[in-house]
């Protein structure tokens, strides 16, 4: 038993039927264990290779896109704000790629010491300055043949910029102190939270490595903008903080997660429910346990003060049509989320929409189907 036998059988042998009983039992718990099994290894291979959640239309594009280019060698500028997916974008387009078991080197431009850069990336030789006791390659050799990421790009310093540019263009590293070149052969991706395009405009980036960088942009919109991922978010993150356990998010809690503005984007969201479920009691997440600014982002319903308000049905009417217009602009039309910040069902948004003739006019009637 202790080996992993599933039972034992003793003597004197039961009656056939029951023997038969039993191997059906064991058979059925066979089958359960290795279904389980294959279900955890297709969940742990979408989620680790994949990763990245969403059905957003803008998701997936991002996840087209990732997808048709995984396998090149083509230079990808992946640009975003703080906690967009920046980085998750940059690994799954290295490792979903055919290029998987190649280098994958990230460096942070952000975080190098500016005099320091250019010894990192190209290496030196032993006695280019004190201290360099030994020959060292640099990052851009430790990634030959694979990826190399520079991660917030526009943190470079211009006269990086012109160095990493003279690299894209000769494929050649020289260490720092050494006159030998090395021909390195990577592929390019950078990411960064600026706005480049008016960066190179102002001279703070320079145009040429821009324009060499930025073959191909994936652009990841920020939280905001497509609320209709939070949900699968948050039950993507929530299994993951507490694996198991089931933890739900009362309708309250959704509204509030759906309504606040997310500044910090995915990151900000996963904090969020992190702290939500070391607070909270483990199976329903409340709104109490959402950080006061979250938890009081609600839908703007203007409720009128009494002297406006005369009772008449049309006012009512007035006033719905307002909120589910205001409510119906903020998610862009998404009637999903829309129903849900409005905490009424589908059927009856339809309706509402319906009747108002909310959304006909923005939405041609092929974008407005079921989705
Ligand atoms: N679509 C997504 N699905 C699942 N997790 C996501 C998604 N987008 C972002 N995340 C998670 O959010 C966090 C932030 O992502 P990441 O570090 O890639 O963002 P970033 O854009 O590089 O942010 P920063 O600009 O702050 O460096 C990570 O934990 C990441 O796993
Ligand atoms: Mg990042």
């Amino acid at each position: 038993m202790k080996l992993g036998a599933y039972d034992y059988i003793s003597k004197p042998f039961a009656p056939l039927d029951e023997l038969r009983l039993f191997l059906r039992r064991m058979a059925d718990k066979v089958r359960l264990v290795e279904e389980n099994l294959y279900l955890r290894e297709r969940s742990e291979t979408e989620t680790a290779v994949h990763g990245i959640i969403g059905n957003s239309t803008g998701i997936q594009h991002v996840l087209r896109l990732i997808s048709r280019l995984k396998d090149t060698r083509t230079p990808v500028l992946i640009s975003g704000e703080s906690g967009t997916g920046k980085e998750l974008v940059a690994r799954a387009l290295h490792f979903r790629g055919t290029m998987a078991n190649l280098p994958f080197v990230a460096v942070d431009c952000g975080s190098l010491v500016p005099t320091l850069i250019e010894s990192e990336l190209f290496g030196y030789e032993k006695g280019a300055f004190t201290g360099a006791l030994r020959s060292k390659s640099g990052l851009l050799q430790s990634a030959d043949t694979g990826t190399i990421f520079f991660d917030e790009v526009g943190e470079l310093p211009l006269e990086m910029q012109a160095k990493l540019l003279r690299f894209l263009q000769e494929k050649e590293v020289r260490p720092v102190g050494s006159n030998q070149k090395v021909k390195v052969d990577v592929r390019i991706m950078a990411a960064t939270n600026r706005d480049l395009d008016t960066e190179y405009k102002k001279g703070t980036f320079r145009k040429d490595l821009y324009f060499r960088l930025n073959v191909v942009t994936i652009s990841l919109p920020p939280l905001r903008e497509r609320r209709s991922d939070i949900p699968i978010l948050a039950a993507f993150f929530l299994e993951r903080l507490a694996p198991g356990r089931g933890v739900q998010v009362s309708s309250n809690a959704m509204k509030a997660l759906l309504a606040y503005d997310w500044p910090g984007n995915v990151r900000e969201l996963e904090n969020c429910l992190e702290r939500a479920v070391a607070l909270g009691d483990q199976r329903i997440l409340e709104v109490g346990d959402l950080p006061p600014a979250i938890a009081n982002a609600e839908v703007e319903t203007h409720v009128p003060a009494a002297q406006e308000f005369s009772g008449r049905a049309t006012d009512l009417e007035d006033i719905e049509r307002a909120t589910i217009e205001r409510v119906f602009s903020q998610v862009k039309g998404d009637k999903a989320v829309a129903g849900k910040m409005l905490g009424i069902s589908r059927a009856t948004l339809y309706r509402k929409l319906k009747r108002y003739n909310i959304g006909a006019r923005e939405n041609p009637p092929q974008s407005t189907t079921l989705q």
